[in-house]
């Protein structure tokens, strides 16, 4: 199983925000919403949209090259285009640091 690494602290982070963060040779969004954070893969399952460019709506990442719409929290498809979820991937916080652990 992968290891948690370290991707930034919390107080650089705007509540709603997103950063997108290179883990090894996978790039990966993570947002914080609401005071929660969530991580998934930066790869819209249609085409390979770059997820973390598109507009956030609620608990909502719209693909900005054909608009499916992604729940953050889950990963899951949520319109067409796409019709398969994206990979999430595990959040933890240690004081102002924020860890994501890839899930394969
Ligand atoms: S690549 Fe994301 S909707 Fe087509």
């Amino acid at each position: 199983m992968a290891e948690f690494v370290k991707v930034g602290v919390l107080s650089s982070l705007p509540d709603p925000g997103r950063v997108t963060v290179e883990i090894g040779d996978r790039v990966v969004v993570l947002f914080r919403v609401g005071g929660d954070l969530h991580c998934l893969d930066d790869v819209c399952t249609h085409d390979g949209g770059p997820l973390g460019d598109g507009p956030l709506d609620g608990h909502q990442i719209v693909c900005p090259r054909h608009g499916a719409r992604f729940d953050i929290r889950t990963g899951k498809a949520l319109t067409m285009p796409a019709t398969e979820d994206t990979a999430t991937h595990e959040v933890h916080v240690d004081g102002d640091d924020i860890y994501v652990r890839l899930r394969d």
